[in-house]
């Protein structure tokens, strides 16, 4: 650890990430950035100051960046910040009439109701539950690797993309959806592709009506999403009914059995559908970006890649346990998603007025908690830019705030995936690490925000057998 420790305080790697601005967008320079890339939009006041107020494109905005403020708004006070208008519209394109919120989206007493309901299913134990078939996913996906020869050429974003879409069609539906696979990943590709973008037509609240680029493909999508969905849950009932024991123990059985443990009642099949529809667009891409930008991490540093390859030799058995065993994978996988995290930015809205740090918040502001800004911030990290996973090793990781730290978010809604998101992604690294070697080829990737932070074009690397 110590030479590891200082080969990273000697010459740590810095990643390529896009340059603050010395001054601010005006207007129409701020549309087409944030359409293009918001990252792009922040200034070098953003990365040093703890809050800024002041009008903007969607209205007052204060973006906070003080680990006091964000649990204020996070959790003592969230009842006073529900999610934003903007990024609702954002989240819900394409969705019909009709078609239930998932937990992602909904407020108020639906949510509470609906977290209520769905937090057993992810309960550490219940998820650990799941780890032998998420090592088998993930095992069947270096198996086809391997069968290359050394130095064959993997585009490690759509590998990622792969092996968690795998993993969650195991997990949520036993792969009842097998025959429509092609189909759901040009979907859900094609839908992620249309929302990620921010129109300026849903900055300015314009009607629902006026045609937003891409839009017409979100709307295919959700449509075909839906009958794939409601064909899932017809057939699952009919085998509830039918041939109980040959019922699947797996997420899409817990949906449709959970019950609200205040009042005992289960959720509605349009909020069965809504919700197994959020856990898709909520789990699927973020975890697949995490673990590209940690391979691509651990591709740029020879010596972590050597250290986690080790302790991945050396897992113990039980897959269950792999998110505790492995310190050192485990810190270069939190230091990925500090540099890079998989929702770079998330917003809420002040219901009625407040104070943050020494700043009135009038009703209606728009109140910006940025985890990609909070990261890299000057006031709560050395050497923000750095690639330094040692900042997360057991006797350091303690030291770091609550809330200076959020890729999962904080408070009440706080990822209800984050045990799944965590245990998934030591095992698929677990089993890459143990069995190849890789190598990052071509230009350093440049971070693009689109819902989830993605690497811009394809990221290529080497991979040689062990
Ligand atoms: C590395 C992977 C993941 C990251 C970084 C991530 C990040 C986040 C963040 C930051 C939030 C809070 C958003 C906010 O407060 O505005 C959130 C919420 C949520 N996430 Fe995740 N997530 C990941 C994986 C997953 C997985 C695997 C699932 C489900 C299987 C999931 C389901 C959800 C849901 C349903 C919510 C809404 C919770 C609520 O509002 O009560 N996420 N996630």
């Amino acid at each position: 650890m110590d030479d590891l420790k200082s080969e990273s305080l000697r010459k740590p790697f810095v990643p390529f990430a896009p340059a603050p601005r010395v001054k601010p967008l005006g207007k129409i320079g701020q549309i087409f950035v944030l359409a293009r890339n918001p990252i792009e939009t922040w200034t070098q006041a953003h990365y040093e100051l703890p809050l800024l107020a002041g009008p903007s494109l969607v209205g007052e905005m204060i973006v906070v960046n003080q680990p006091e403020a964000i649990r204020h708004v996070l959790v003592e006070n969230a009842a006073n910040y529900q999610k934003d208008p903007l990024q609702q519209r954002i989240l819900e394109a394409g969705t019909s009439e009709g078609s239930g919120l998932g937990l992602l989206s909904a407020e108020g007493d639906l949510w509470k109701r609906t977290r209520r309901t769905l937090a057993p299913s992810f309960t550490p134990r219940r998820v650990g539950a799941f780890a032998p078939v998420m090592l088998e996913r993930a095992e069947a996906r270096v198996d086809r690797w391997v069968k290359r020869r050394s130095g064959a050429i993997l585009e490690i974003d759509r590998e990622m993309i792969g092996v968690t879409y795998d993993i969650l069609s195991a997990t949520l539906f036993s792969d009842a959806l097998a025959e429509d696979a092609a189909g759901f990943e040009r979907e859900l590709a094609a839908l992620l592709n249309a929302i990620g973008r921010v129109h300026p037509f849903d900055i300015f609240d314009a009607p629902k009506w006026l045609p937003r680029f891409g839009r017409h493909r979100a709307r295919q999508s959700r449509l075909w999403f839906e009958g794939a969905i409601s064909r899932l849950i017809g057939h699952r009932l009919a085998l509830m009914r039918e041939q109980p024991e040959e019922v699947p123990d797996d997420l899409l059985t817990a949906l449709m059995k959970a019950s609200d443990p205040e009042t005992g009642t289960g959720l509605t099949q349009a909020e069965v559908s809504a919700n197994l529809f959020t856990f898709i667009a909520a789990g699927h891409e973020t975890t697949a970006r995490a673990l590209g930008w940690t391979l691509y991490l651990l591709a740029r540093t020879p010596k972590w890649w050597e250290k986690c390859a080790e302790e991945a030799r050396n897992a113990p058995e039980d897959p269950a346990q792999w998110l505790d065993a492995m310190p050192a994978l485990r810190a270069a996988f939190e230091e990925s998603m500090r540099l890079f995290p998989p929702v770079p930015m998330m917003s809420r809205i002040a219901g009625a007025g407040d104070v943050l740090g020494d700043i009135p918040v009038a009703k209606g502001t728009i109140v910006v908690i940025a985890p990609w800004l909070i990261h890299r911030h000057s006031l709560l990290w050395d050497q923000p830019a750095a690639f330094m996973p040692e900042r997360f090793m057991p006797g350091e990781r303690e030291k770091i705030d609550r809330f200076a730290y959020l890729p999962f978010g904080a408070g009440p809604r706080v990822c209800i995936g984050a045990v799944f998101a965590q245990m998934e992604a030591m095992i698929v690294l677990t089993s890459i690490l143990r069995r190849v070697r890789l190598t990052h080829l071509g230009e350093e990737p440049r971070p693009v925000h689109r819902i989830t932070l993605r690497p811009e074009g394809r990221l290529a690397m080497k991979m040689e057998i062990r």
